[in-house]
């Protein structure tokens, strides 16, 4: 059985202070649970993060890393400052990276093996546009990250990570994608996770979906087969996100 997983994406949300003062009110509405439960936040605030949840099951992920471990890389943030800060988690490969900032599916697969190699579990973020989907190429697309993504990892590894489907459309826009789309493009992710791995593999991998969930989706999403939990956006940074967490209760 997998152990279903909700992250927080706080995305460029909560100064140091803020996130002191989210986390003490989340942190008691979200320990109560048998699902794996994981703030990622901005690098600025994962310190202050760490130290607010220490004695807690609450995981701390990143949003983003460098694949170098150190050097003249001015901005960034490498696998061992985070591993070396607490971190346990990180996002790579979230669209808004791939738009804004160029991640193509080769520098998806350079920081998920650097995550890796510092014992950081990468959470590998793919999804198509609206345009793809109508265009009927959504689970091309989708094998062709998940293919790139997983290049030259290894078995043993790949069955730690995290894959979270995002489809762009349903990203922040309250359109969210129904539990039978989203169960569609997970199981076509399983797939390809089986037909590079093998079933055992397949069997073990958590994938989440992502894309406007919220207290009123999260049930049905979430009892979808092969989706192991979500991605959570915009309701992360509100006391809807516990909701999210307990979506058993709901
Ligand atoms: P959203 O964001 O929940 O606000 O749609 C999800 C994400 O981008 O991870």
């Amino acid at each position: 059985m997998r152990k279903k997983m909700v992250a927080g994406n706080w995305k460029m949300n909560m100064t140091p202070r803020e996130t002191v003062e989210l986390i003490r009110t989340l942190k008691p509405m979200v320990s109560d649970t048998d699902v794996d439960v994981v703030f990622c936040v901005p690098a600025i605030d994962i310190v202050p993060a760490v130290e607010a949840l220490k004695d807690s099951d609450i995981g701390i992920g990143a949003e983003n890393m460098f694949y170098e471990e150190k050097g003249a890389y001015t901005g960034e943030v490498s696998p061992n400052m985070l591993a070396d800060a607490g971190v346990s988690y990180v996002i790579v490969g979230h669209s808004e990276r791939r738009q804004y900032f160029n991640e193509t599916d080769e520098i998806v697969n350079k920081k998920v093996r650097k995550a890796i190699e510092h014992e950081l579990t990468p959470i590998i973020c793919c999804g198509e546009t609206l345009e793809q989907r109508e265009q009927g190429v959504t689970l091309d697309l989708i094998k062709k990250q998940i293919v790139g993504a997983f290049m030259h990892v290894s078995p043993e590894n790949a069955v730690k990570c995290i894959i979270a489907y995002e489809p762009i459309w349903a990203i922040g826009t309250g359109r969210v994608a129904s539990s039978a789309q989203a169960q569609e493009v997970c199981q076509g992710i399983r797939t390809t996770i089986r037909n590079i791995y093998g079933s055992v593999i397949a069997e073990q991998i958590r994938i989440l979906y992502g894309g406007s969930v919220n207290a009123g989706n999260a049930k049905e999403l979430f009892t979808e087969e092969d989706i192991d939990g979500g991605l959570v956006g915009g309701a992360s940074l509100k006391p809807e996100f516990a909701k999210i967490v307990n979506y058993k209760k709901l």
